[in-house]
């Protein structure tokens, strides 16, 4: 889309640049404290790695450090807003309230949206492949249709159209939300901060972070002082005849926090092809002194997936010295899925916006009380199945918002 820069006759000439915005975003948010200017709620990122906002008084300005774009957000009620229209690859302009929005489902965490309260206005979704069992009720129901994303007529009709899906070309309403990119669970979840810019709706985003960050600290304070034995945890995944150990930071610090420490670093980088027999054996050494093992293993059908498809998988034929298969923990994150015909997990939803959870799963993990019950991970050395998501499952009016989950600490 070609850019539309339309004139601004209200405004001084400082604005005739694009980087004026900033500018004078960055100078608001200075000479916020004094009482000439109110910038309304505003959230500030505390943690989050790849992105900014910046207020202005009657606008705000979102940058994605991920994808460079950066989105000018106008406030409904005011001149600016039917004067102003951008659309260049680098800036788009957006009014605000958004009064709908459509989101292109692929791999994309529709769970922010109802923490931050804004199902009611969701009106569009590319497929049904989508973990939330409220969003599958507001698809039974009418209230949201499915879209033809390759169809541009279609897509045009929504005042924002949310992809997490940076690589594709993006007409003036797409705007991109991507906290998988981030390296830390709780950077991840606070991309909540981002939607509630979108609806003005920055003090809901602000109190479910804090109360999200609060019990994870929590939680993450009390598993380092559990005990002086910390488990040893591999993230594992077998391909195409090759078992590797992941390197994803997230994953990494998930396991630092629960109070387990990973797989040695060199570790880490390596990976085993089970038909080399040289790399098998040092596979087998490796997994002789882990603890708890999560099997990420990606498989169409979770269901079928036991642990004697693991073993199968690992080639080895003796597994008396495996610790984790004597203690019974040998661990999936495919617990929550939807039953369709392409896998949707929940653990790429439900789990970025509340890594408390996911981190109250690993904590029972590594020290098992018996008595929590995980959400997003399976024990499949205990033979724990898979929960299909549906409809009914939803338990709230969907465009009241959901309430995070604090777990007892
Ligand atoms: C500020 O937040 C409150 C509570 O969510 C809301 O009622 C009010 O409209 C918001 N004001 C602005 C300017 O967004
Ligand atoms: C601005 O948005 C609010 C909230 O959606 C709505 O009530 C109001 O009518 C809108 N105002 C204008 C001028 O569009
Ligand atoms: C979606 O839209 C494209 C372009 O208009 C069209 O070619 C395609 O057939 C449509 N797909 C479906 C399933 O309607
Ligand atoms: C979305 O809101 C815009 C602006 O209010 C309106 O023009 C458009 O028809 C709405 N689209 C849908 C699908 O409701
Ligand atoms: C952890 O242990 C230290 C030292 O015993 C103590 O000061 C701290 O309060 C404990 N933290 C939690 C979260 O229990
Ligand atoms: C694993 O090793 C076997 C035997 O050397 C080889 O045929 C196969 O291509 C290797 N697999 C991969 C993915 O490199
Ligand atoms: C099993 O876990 C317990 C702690 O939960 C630990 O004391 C024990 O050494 C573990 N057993 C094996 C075989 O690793
Ligand atoms: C998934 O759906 C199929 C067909 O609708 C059904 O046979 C199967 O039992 C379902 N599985 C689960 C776990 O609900
Ligand atoms: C299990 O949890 C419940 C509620 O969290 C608690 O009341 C109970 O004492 C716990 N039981 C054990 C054995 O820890």
């Amino acid at each position: 889309m070609s850019s539309v820069p339309l004139s601004f006759p209200s405004l001084p000439h400082k604005f005739l640049f694009l980087g004026c915005f900033f500018y004078f975003a960055i100078l608001q948010v200075v000479n916020a404290a004094t009482p000439t200017i109110n910038v309304g709620n505003i959230s500030k990122v505390e943690d989050a790695a790849y992105f900014r906002l910046y207020y202005g008084q009657t606008f705000k300005v979102i940058k994605n450090g991920l994808d460079g774009k950066s989105y000018l957000l106008i406030q409904n009620n005011t001149r600016m807003a039917t004067r102003t229209k951008y659309c260049t690859t680098r800036i788009k302009s957006f009014v605000i309230p958004l009064s709908n929005y459509s989101i292109d489902t692929v791999f994309f965490p529709v769970s922010f949206f109802e923490l931050v309260g804004l199902l009611g206005n969701l009106k569009g979704i590319t497929s049904e492949l989508v973990a939330s069992p409220c969003v599958l009720k507001l698809y039974r129901e009418g209230q949201v249709g499915i879209v033809n994303k390759t169809d541009p007529g279609q897509i045009s009709q929504f005042s924002a159209y949310f992809i997490s899906n940076t690589d594709q070309s993006q007409a003036c309403n797409y705007a991109t939300f991507v906290p998988f990119g981030e390296d830390a669970p709780l950077q991840r979840a606070e991309w909540i901060k981002y939607l509630g810019v979108f609806a003005n709706l920055e003090i809901r985003a602000n109190q479910v972070y804090d109360t999200i960050k609060e019990n994870y600290l929590c939680l993450s304070g009390v598993a380092a002082n559990k005990t002086s034995f910390k488990p040893i945890v591999a993230w594992m995944e077998f391909n195409d005849g090759v078992w590797s150990f992941t390197k994803e930071t997230y994953k990494l610090k998930y396991v630092e926090d629960a109070g387990g420490v990973n797989v040695d670093d060199s570790v880490n980088k390596v990976t085993y092809n089970i038909s080399i027999p040289d790399d098998l054996e040092e596979f087998h050494a490796i997994l002789c002194t882990v603890d708890v093992v999560i099997d990420e293993t990606y498989v169409p059908d979770p269901i079928a997936y036991t642990v004697s498809t693991f073993l199968q998988n690992t080639n080895v034929e003796d597994h008396s010295c495996f610790a984790f298969l004597e203690n019974q923990s040998l661990w999936r994150f495919d617990k929550r899925i939807q039953n369709s015909t392409v896998l949707v997990q929940d653990w790429y939803d439900g789990a970025v916006s509340q890594p408390q959870l996911v981190l109250a799963d690993l904590i029972e993990a590594l020290f098992p009380s018996g008595n929590y019950t995980t959400t997003y991970i399976r024990n499949i050395a205990k033979g724990e199945g898979v929960m299909a998501i549906s409809p009914e499952m939803c338990e709230r009016e969907s465009s009241t918002a959901l309430d995070p989950v604090v777990v007892a600490c």
